[in-house]
């Protein structure tokens, strides 16, 4: 599959390596080909191919939005068109002063979702630290998964970023429309805490039990 990345830094950089060694097709959409984040995402993964954003947005079916929260704006101007119809997947969080949520309503992804409106935006990749894209195995839980919470109102969307989730090695859990990306920021903004403020450290994640 061409899947696209706008935003190629921590999160980006950890997510786009994973989903090229699994066999997709990788490109970064960058403002800079020379900026820090570009050279040292190549330097990672020699197969990623640096395109300009209208470009790398207009030849891939799935598009990873992994820039600030403040820089969405900017970073999705000038792609309405070539995001049309197309999965984009915000792995974005707005972090306000505190740790505290920024927005007066309604969630971050519901903002993204009013800049492209005809993308069909899923949240995911969000409530754990980059640490944990990066190397997601917790071994000694036999089949066990950690827990990807992912929301978004497309079901046919939803189910293709569950499937990339799944090859990523996380267990894909539908949290709902994407008014509940609300909810998964504050999880975000939980997981934030627990590991940066109150010295947990970023080597945890959650797994989902359920009844059969
Ligand atoms: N860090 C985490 O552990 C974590 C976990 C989950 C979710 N998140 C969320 O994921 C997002 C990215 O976090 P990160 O830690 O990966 O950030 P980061 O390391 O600072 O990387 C940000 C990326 O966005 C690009 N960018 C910045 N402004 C841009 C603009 N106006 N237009 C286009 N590209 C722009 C940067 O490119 P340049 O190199 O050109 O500046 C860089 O590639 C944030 O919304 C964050 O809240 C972070």
């Amino acid at each position: 599959m061409n899947i696209t990345f706008i935003g190629i830094g921590n999160v980006g950089s950890a997510l786009a390596d994973h989903l090229a060694q699994a066999g997709h097709q990788v490109a970064i959409g960058a403002r800079d080909p020379q900026s820090s984040s570009v050279v040292a995402a190549i330097k990672k993964n020699h197969s990623l191919r640096c395109l300009s954003p209208l470009e790398a947005c207009e030849l891939a079916e799935v598009v990873f939005l992994a820039t600030p929260f403040q820089a969405n704006p900017a970073a999705l101007a000038g792609l309405e068109t070539a995001l049309a119809g197309k999965v984009l997947v915000d792995c974005t969080n707005p972090v306000g002063a505190g740790l505290t949520h920024p927005l007066p309503s309604g969630s971050g992804s519901e903002q993204v979702q009013k800049l492209v409106p005809a993308a069909k935006v899923v949240k995911a990749f969000t409530i754990y630290g980059y640490e944990n894209f990066e190397d997601p195995r917790y071994p000694g839980y036999g089949d066990l998964k950690p827990a990807m919470l992912i929301a978004g109102d497309d079901i046919k969307a939803k189910a293709l970023v569950a499937r990339l989730v799944e090859q990523l090695g996380w267990r894909p859990v539908d949290a709902g429309p994407l008014s509940s990306a609300l909810h998964l920021e504050h999880f975000c903004l939980l997981w934030i805490k627990m590991a940066r403020v109150h010295g947990k450290g970023a080597g945890f994640v959650w797994a989902m039990l359920e009844r059969s």
